[in-house]
């Protein structure tokens, strides 16, 4: 591996991808507008002379100008990712994952870069007819952000169709670890901790019997980086799914355990509009193409996130 974009470096997964990259001995050049991303998660990215930092956002019609090199592959993060956020502004999240992503490919059918790796979401499923959810099952967007990453995959296949750019797409499931901010727009899992640390009431919405699968991120960021290297993941579209299935209830009481936080209650909260009921993945396709499998537990992962938290100030 050469020379890669990261759209999105300086957010949760993006920064521990660049982080990843350049271990691997890859030439980085990463955007990004900051809006949820921070400065900090770049710390030794920026002291490496292999990285190369462009603050801007993706939508910009500068974008083509600002970067003029060709790259092998690009990996697209860059995106809202909330559910609720796309409830409360579709139009603020089109404009960023449909409209950002149609700029990204525009970069790399004019830069001619060889394959673009698009960070999407299990979401796109919907509430599928049978559990765990393979990557055949019919699309049934429950939100606007659901729909924006269905187009941007769509995008994404049509340009891999009309210029030859190698398409992979990655469905991420429920993504979490160190660096993964705390406001109401955050994952689940970071809101909790920060609760359970404040010793505030931990807000399960609904009855928290909705369930997901977790996947810690430095799974993530391997399972991205195989997609980018793995000749069998060509126009491809692959599941990246933790291997346990959890209720939110259930992590709220983890949650709880793993902070030692004996004095915070669960209160309920009511359902959020464009909630999934139960998204849990398939993993065999990733299993089979990318030779990928999880490594690191609920447990451990929880256990290294409560560390982080402990230590870092997780703010909006
Ligand atoms: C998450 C990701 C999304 C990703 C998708 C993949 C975030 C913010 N969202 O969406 O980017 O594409 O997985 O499937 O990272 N909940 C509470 N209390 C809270 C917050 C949330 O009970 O204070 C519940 C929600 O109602 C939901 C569950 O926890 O049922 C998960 O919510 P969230 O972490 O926002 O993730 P998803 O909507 O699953």
């Amino acid at each position: 591996m050469t020379s890669v974009l990261v759209t999105g470096c300086a957010g949760f997964i993006g920064s521990h991808l660049v982080d990843f990259l350049l271990s691997k001995g890859a030439t980085v050049t990463g955007i990004d507008n900051f809006r949820t991303g921070k400065r900090n998660n770049l710390a030794s990215a920026l002291a490496n002379p292999r990285f190369v930092l462009l603050e801007m956002d993706i939508c910009d019609s500068s974008l083509l100008q600002r970067v003029a090199e060709t790259y092998d592959t690009i990996f697209h993060l860059a995106a809202v990712s909330s559910v609720k956020l796309s409830v409360e502004n579709p139009a603020l999240v089109h404009r960023n994952n449909v409209d950002g992503t149609l700029n990204v490919l525009e970069l790399a059918r004019i830069r001619d870069a060889k394959r673009v790796v698009l960070s999407s979401s299990a979401a796109v499923y919907g509430n599928p007819s049978s559990l765990p959810v393979n990557e055949e099952s019919p699309l049934n967007p429950q939100s606007p952000y659901a729909a924006s990453k269905i187009s941007a995959e769509e995008y994404l296949v049509a340009y891999g169709n009309s210029y030859g750019i190698e398409p992979v797409i990655l469905r991420y499931f429920n993504v979490y670890g160190p660096r993964q901010t705390c406001s109401e727009y955050s994952g689940v899992l970071s809101i909790f901790i920060n609760q359970a640390l404040n010793s505030e009431p931990i807000t399960v919405e609904g009855d928290g019997k909705q369930t997901r699968n977790f996947i810690y991120v430095d799974d993530v960021v391997r399972a991205t980086y195989l997609a980018s290297e793995a000749n069998r993941a060509r126009g491809e579209t692959i599941n990246i799914s933790g291997s346990e299935a959890i209720s939110v209830l259930q992590v709220a009481q983890a949650v709880l355990s793993a902070v030692g936080q004996t004095s915070s209650r669960i209160v309920h909260l009511p359902e959020r509009k464009g909630d999934l009921r139960d998204s849990i993945g398939s993993m065999s396709k990733a299993r089979r193409l990318l030779r990928f499998k999880p490594q690191v537990s609920l447990n451990d992962g929880l256990r290294r996130t409560v560390e982080w938290h402990q230590l870092e100030s997780c703010s909006p």
